[in-house]
């Protein structure tokens, strides 16, 4: 029997399998998939909130054919009747799920469900660590766009410290050769954040000639207390805006992973920019999802693989 496999963080797949994901999700672009996750028996289990994530895993799941049962944490015995992780996942098991799709605001718990689980699962986001699948759809959105992202320079700004998207998405962008250059304040960017293909700029104003590609970040309120800087600096320093964006260079699009604070880490202007990719962004999570479902679920053999 195959290895049951899972996605925590990027580091799961090799370089080969990466590229096998991000070329297939092409393919769930172009064509009508086959029900490749016929039957399967799929939990949701999202502990925090989420829109884009949540839905495009549903859709995901649900074009492929699989079963889908949706939990939040309030519907659970685990709330409040001193029911562990563990034991809820083993009575999952029990009912024959097969795929487990997890968000959890602690780092490291999609991890322990993945040791409790006799099945599949897939990290959605665990609090400040990792969110694989968000990092896939930023890089098959960046590959669409430029093909080859050896030499492209791909700028990540603002709260990288409190970001799990950004540090997925740097490992994947170092790992297809890009250079990345991180912006922000030395309380959301420590210097330790660099290292060999990966550099550090205080100021947007520094890169906005160089970017192929700028990934804006929200400011991740949730997870620390207080702000040593008023939003007034912040966004003098680093907003995006109509001034800013006048100074990009003539294909340099702009990505965001939602959600997104207008005012904060961009203005108006940056939403009718002709290189805003959002909405292809979010499209795009739907076919990358689907992608690496099937890839976990059925292996590169899959029904109707190329
Ligand atoms: C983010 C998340 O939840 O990690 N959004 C997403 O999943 N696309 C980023 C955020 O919350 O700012």
């Amino acid at each position: 029997m195959r290895a049951r496999r899972s996605l925590i963080d990027l580091g799961d797949l090799s370089g080969g399998e990466l590229n096998y994901v991000l070329d297939r999700a092409a393919d769930f672009e172009d064509t009508e998939p086959a029900p490749l996750l016929r039957g399967v028996a799929t939990v949701n289990l999202f502990f925090e909130q989420s829109t884009r994530t949540f839905t495009s895993f549903n859709f995901a799941e649900l074009r492929l054919g699989a079963h889908v049962v949706n939990l939040a944490p309030g519907d659970m015995s685990l709330a409040t009747k001193g029911e562990t992780i563990e034991d809820t996942v083993l009575t999952l098991a029990a009912m024959g799920v097969r795929l487990l799709v997890v968000r959890h605001p602690e780092a490291g718990y999609v991890q322990r469900v993945a040791q409790a689980f006799d099945g599949h699962v897939v990290n959605a986001g665990d609090g400040a660590h990792a969110h694989p699948t968000q990092a896939l759809l930023d890089l098959f959105t960046l590959r669409e766009e430029f093909g080859a992202l050896d030499g492209r320079t791909i700028a990540i700004v603002g709260d990288i410290l409190h970001s799990r998207v950004a540090h997925s998405t740097i490992a994947g962008l170092h790992r297809l050769g890009a250079n990345v250059v991180l912006v922000g304040p030395e309380f959301f960017l420590p210097s330790e954040y660099a290292q060999p293909g990966v550099t550090i700029a205080r100021e947007l104003d520094a890169v906005l000639g160089e970017a192929d590609a700028i990934v804006l970040l929200r400011i991740q309120r949730e997870r620390f207390a207080a702000m040593p800087m008023s939003d007034a600096e912040y966004t003098a320093r680093y907003q995006l805006n109509g001034a800013r964006l006048a100074r990009l260079h003539e294909r340099a699009i702009v990505m965001h992973p939602g959600p997104y604070n207008r005012g904060m880490e961009l203005d108006d202007s940056v939403l009718e920019f002709a290189g805003w990719r959002y909405a292809k962004q979010v499209r795009n999570g739907v076919y990358v999802r689907m992608s690496i479902l099937d890839f976990l679920v059925n292996g590169e053999a899959s029904p109707n693989a190329r």
